[in-house]
C-alpha cells in the first residue's frame, strides 16, 4: 500500500496534527514509546505475528527473520524496530536510507555489526541503488563485496557477514523494488488507530508525563488524533499546557475541548488549513467540482500545500473526492461543517453518480 510520504513538507512540519516527528516529539517520543510487545497498544495482527516470529527464533536461538515495517508516519514503526530488538535481547543500530549515499557506507556498517545484531533502516525506500543491491546479498547471503580500487586494477573481496536482522521500516512501501521487498521474512502492515486504541495511548502516555486525565477527557483527545499515536502524544501535551495555566492541571473532556479549540483543533482533526479547504470547496464552489489550482488560489496556498498536505486526510476522512473532474465535496463534508448542500446536490446531478446520496 502507498502512504501519503507528503507530511514531509515543511508546511506540515509546524502543524498540530502533522504526522511526522518535530523537534519537540523527538525529545519526548524516547520517554514515551512502549519498551516491549505486551506494552505496544493496537496493531492486533501485526503484534501477534511478530510475536510468533520473534518467540520462534528465539526458540531456535537463531537469528530473526528479517522484517519490513510499513506504514503511514507516526504508527509506530522506529517503536516497534527497537521493540524488536529487546525482545531477542540484541543491540541496535539504527541508519536511514538517505544516510547511505554509496554502497560503501553500507558495508561499513554491515561489517561491523555484532552477531544477532539488528539493524534498522528507516525510509528504506531512499537508499542509493547500488547500495540497495549490495543489501541484497547482505540479506540472502550474509556476504558483501566489498571493491577495492578503481577502473580495470579494481577487484571484488567477498566479506563475510555475521548473522542480524534487517528491519525496514518505509511510509512507501510501494516504492521498494520487488527484489527487496522479497528478501523481508515478514512484512507489517501498520494501520491507523481506532479511537480506543487512541485513548489507551493517552492514558498511558498521561501516566508517564504524570499528568491527571480522565475517559472522557482521554476520548476528546483521541477523537483528533487522526489515528495516529504521535498525533496524541503531541495534543495531550498541548492540552496538559492549557490545563496547567487556565484550570487545576486535570484534564477532562471541557478543558480538553477548550484547549484544542484554542489550537484549531477541530472535533474530528481537521486544523485550519483543512477546514479552510474545505470551506473553499463548500461556500465558493457549491461543493465541486473545482480544479485543484482554482482551488488553491481561493484558499491562498500553494498548489502543493492543498494536495500533499491538506487533501490526504481530507479523503481518507471521506470528506472529499479527487475525480477526473476536479475535487468534489462529500455529504459529511456539508454536515462537518453544518451546511446544507445546495438543492441540486440532493435532487440529483453528476455527483450522485459519485456517492449514490
Ligand atoms: N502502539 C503504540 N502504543 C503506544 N505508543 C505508540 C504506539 N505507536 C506509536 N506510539 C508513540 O508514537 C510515537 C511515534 O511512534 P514512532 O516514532 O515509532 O512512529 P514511526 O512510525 O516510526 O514514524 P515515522 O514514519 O515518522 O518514522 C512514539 O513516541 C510512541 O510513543
Ligand atoms: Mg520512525
Amino acid at each position: 500500500m502507498n502512504w501519503d510520504d507528503t507530511t514531509d513538507t515543511d508546511a506540515a512540519g509546524e502543524r498540530l496534527v502533522g504526522a511526522s516527528a518535530d523537534g519537540e516529539d523527538q525529545a519526548v517520543e524516547a520517554a514515551l514509546r512502549p519498551k516491549d510487545l505486551g506494552e505496544f497498544i493496537g496493531q492486533e495482527k501485526v503484534r501477534e505475528q511478530l510475536d510468533l516470529v520473534l518467540r520462534a527464533a528465539r526458540a531456535r536461538g537463531a537469528t530473526a527473520d528479517h522484517v519490513l515495517l510499513s506504514g503511514a508516519p507516526g504508527l509506530g514503526k522506529t517503536t516497534l524496530s527497537m521493540i524488536i530488538a529487546a525482545e531477542m535481547g540484541a543491540p541496535i543500530r539504527i541508519t536511514s536510507g538517505p544516510a547511505i549515499q554509496h554502497a560503501g557506507d553500507l558495508a561499513a556498517i554491515l561489517s561491523s555489526l555484532q552477531e544477532g545484531e539488528v539493524l534498522f533502516l528507516d525510509e528504506i525506500h531512499r537508499m542509493s541503488r547500488p547500495a540497495e543491491e549490495m543489501l541484497y546479498m547482505a540479506m540472502e547471503d550474509f556476504r558483501v563485496d566489498v571493491i577495492v580500487g578503481k577502473g580495470p586494477g579494481a577487484t571484488a573481496i567477498p566479506l563475510e557477514l555475521p548473522p542480524f536482522t534487517l528491519v525496514g521500516a518505509t511510509t512507501r512501501a510501494g516504492l521498494l523494488p520487488p527484489p527487496l521487498r522479497d528478501r523481508f521474512g515478514f512484512t507489517a502492515h501498520m494501520e491507523f488507530y481506532g479511537p480506543a486504541e487512541l485513548e489507551r495511548v493517552i492514558h498511558r502516555s498521561a501516566g508517564l508525563l504524570d499528568v491527571e486525565i480522565d475517559t472522557a477527557g482521554a476520548a476528546e483527545i483521541a477523537g483528533r488524533s487522526r489515528g495516529t499515536p504521535r498525533i496524541a502524544n503531541r495534543l495531550l501535551r498541548r492540552v496538559r499546557d492549557y490545563a496547567q495555566v487556565k484550570a487545576d492541571g486535570r484534564i477532562t473532556q471541557e478543558i480538553a475541548a477548550a484547549a484544542l479549540a484554542v489550537y484549531e483543533v477541530d472535533a474530528r482533526g481537521l486544523d485550519r488549513l483543512d477546514r479552510g479547504v474545505l470551506e473553499a470547496l463548500l461556500k465558493l464552489f457549491g461543493g465541486g467540482p473545482v480544479g485543484l489550482s482554482t482551488l488553491a488560489v481561493a484558499v491562498g496556498e500553494e498548489r502543493e500545500t492543498v494536495e500533499e498536505v491538506a487533501e490526504p486526510f481530507l479523503v481518507r476522512e471521506g470528506l472529499l473526492a479527487r475525480t477526473p473532474r476536479g475535487r468534489v465535496a462529500t455529504p459529511a463534508a456539508w454536515a462537518h461543517l453544518g451546511l446544507t448542500p445546495p438543492r441540486s446536490q440532493s435532487s440529483g446531478n453528476g455527483q450522485q453518480d459519485l456517492f449514490g446520496a
